[in-house]
């Protein structure tokens, strides 16, 4: 199996965190691929798009102390709530999803894995965020929707969304040059790769 991780990941890891983020690793590739989660990908595929991209939004994350509740904007199979719930015991962390079948999923998965720390919440991201913008500190969603149409179509209360943070997965050049309040940040993976995420402050 795949368990290595690059450089800038291991203060995020201790013993405890790397045997959580092994047995969800397992998961995805065993349970998330035969609930059809996700797709069936070769397992270094799981490691590196999977768990240290979603580790990256982690890196991101722990610089902010302040930060108490993050919220996982269409989290599928967990991508990337749940590596950031394990990194981040005391954090609360939210997963939003609309489908039934995924969520039902993920309460299955949080008593196989012991963690308290995430809440599956089935919802669409429109309604949750409409109703619970004031109590999330960060908002985060990787290949969910660009963060341009996020913040168009989902942050509509302007005023209460402001000042809020969105970390969202981006291969887009192109967005760099028309977002305000952007700044963009690269993932190296474990292949000399990297994969990026675009930290937005909502105005
Ligand atoms: C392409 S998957 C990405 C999943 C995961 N974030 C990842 O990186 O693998 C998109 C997910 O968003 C969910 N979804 C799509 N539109 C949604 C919406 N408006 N509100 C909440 N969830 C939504 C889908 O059910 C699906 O699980």
């Amino acid at each position: 199996m795949y368990t290595d991780y690059p450089e800038w990941c291991l203060p995020l890891i201790n013993g405890e965190i790397d045997e959580k983020i092994t047995n969800y690793t397992q998961w995805l590739g065993t349970e998330g691929v035969k609930k059809g989660l996700i797709s069936d990908k070769p397992e270094n595929y799981i490691w590196e798009e999977f768990i240290i991209h979603s580790l990256g939004f982690s890196s991101l994350i722990v610089k902010n102390q302040e930060t108490k509740s993050i919220c996982d904007l269409g989290t599928g199979a967990g991508i990337p709530g749940i590596p950031i719930a394990i990194t981040n015991p005391e954090k609360e962390v939210f997963l939003v999803d609309r489908s039934k079948k995924r969520i039902y999923e993920l309460e299955r998965l949080r008593i196989i894995l012991g963690i308290k720390n995430f809440l599956p919440i089935l919802s669409s991201a429109e309604a949750f965020v409409a109703e619970n913008v004031e109590k999330i500190d960060i908002f985060v969603s990787r290949c969910f929707m660009p963060g341009k149409k996020i913040k168009k179509e989902i942050f509509v209360d302007k005023k209460r969304s402001k000042g809020k943070v969105l970390m969202v997965s981006s291969n887009k050049k192109e967005e760099k040059e028309t977002m305000f309040h952007v700044k963009h940040q690269e993932i190296l993976l474990n292949n000399g790769e990297t994969r990026n995420i675009d930290v937005i402050t909502l105005d």
